[in-house]
């Protein structure tokens, strides 16, 4: 088994097949886009489904609030952590960072379950408690030790949302330490505000380039359409392409004639 599945059928599909066992993958997008969400379906499937046990790494929310939230979509994560396969940390940045250099503070967790998969929420975080310029060297040491202990790697990474733009310099200099990076971003259809998420590399496998509408309810993530037809989804203002645009005015001249 190469593949780390999600558990999210259509978005598996989309990954070739899954997410590749002992990657590191960053899922960047804007604040309330969905990182957390899919991060915690990835643990809890991973646990349910696939019998790999994970670990939630948090430097920014409570534990009770990451479980009451994640109880909406009816994950029970204390039943899961009380059964020996499921661990939230929640911690300083700097402990993360500094226990690096000898042993580190993850090492007994990771034993403590056999965990296979984890999720950072988020590296944006991470970011603001080390120096500028050490940053980049602190995400791959992680990362690298991440690959070390066997486990695929979320990294939520918050990228704001600006028209026409998707990716900053950090951004793309963090790109280049995971081997696939996934995108979320909010887009507008006519009038409304839908959810997309692109995949935007994939070291070592095929993979969709089409970016897909997703939605978030209480049974999780859920794909949806792709945005066919519509041009500029990824720059955050989509307008239909050119010929469907002129096919609607034929259709609608003929009807008024
Ligand atoms: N039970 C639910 N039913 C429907 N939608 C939900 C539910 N729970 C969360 N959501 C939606 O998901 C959004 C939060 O997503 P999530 O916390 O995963 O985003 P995030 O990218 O981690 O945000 P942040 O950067 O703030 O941490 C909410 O704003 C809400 O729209
Ligand atoms: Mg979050």
């Amino acid at each position: 088994m190469i593949r780390a599945k999600t558990g999210i059928p259509e978005f598996d599909e989309m990954l070739g097949g899954g997410l590749m066992r002992n990657d590191a993958i960053m899922v960047a997008g804007p604040a309330g886009s969905g990182k957390t969400t899919l991060g915690l379906e990835f643990l809890v499937n991973g646990i349910r489904e696939f019998g790999e046990n994970g670990i939630y790494l948090t430097f920014e929310e409570l534990p009770d609030q990451i479980c009451r939230d994640a109880a909406t979509m009816g994950w029970d994560l204390r039943k899961l952590e009380s059964e020996g396969k499921f661990r939230i940390i929640c911690t300083s940045p700097d402990l993360i960072t500094a226990a690096g250099k000898d042993g580190n503070i993850l090492d007994d967790y990771i034993r403590g379950i056999n965990a296979k998969r984890i999720v950072v929420d988020s590296l944006s975080h991470l970011e603001m408690f080390v120096d500028e310029r050490q940053f980049r060297s602190e995400a791959y040491r992680l990362i690298m030790y991440l690959k070390r202990k066997g486990l695929t790697s979320l990294l939520a990474w918050e990228a704001p949302q600006m028209m026409g733009q998707t990716f900053g310099v950090t951004d793309v200099g963090l790109s280049f330490l995971v081997d696939s990076v996934i995108m979320f971003r909010f887009v507008e259809i006519k009038s409304e505000m839908k959810r997309a998420l692109g995949i935007v590399k994939m070291r070592g496998s095929a993979h969709d380039k089409k970016l897909r509408e997703f939605t978030i309810s209480s049974n999780g993530i859920k794909l949806a359409s792709t945005f066919e037809g519509y041009e500029g989804v990824i720059s955050g203002s989509p307008h239909k392409a050119a010929d469907e645009k002129m096919l609607e005015m034929f259709q609608f001249a003929s009807k008024k004639r």
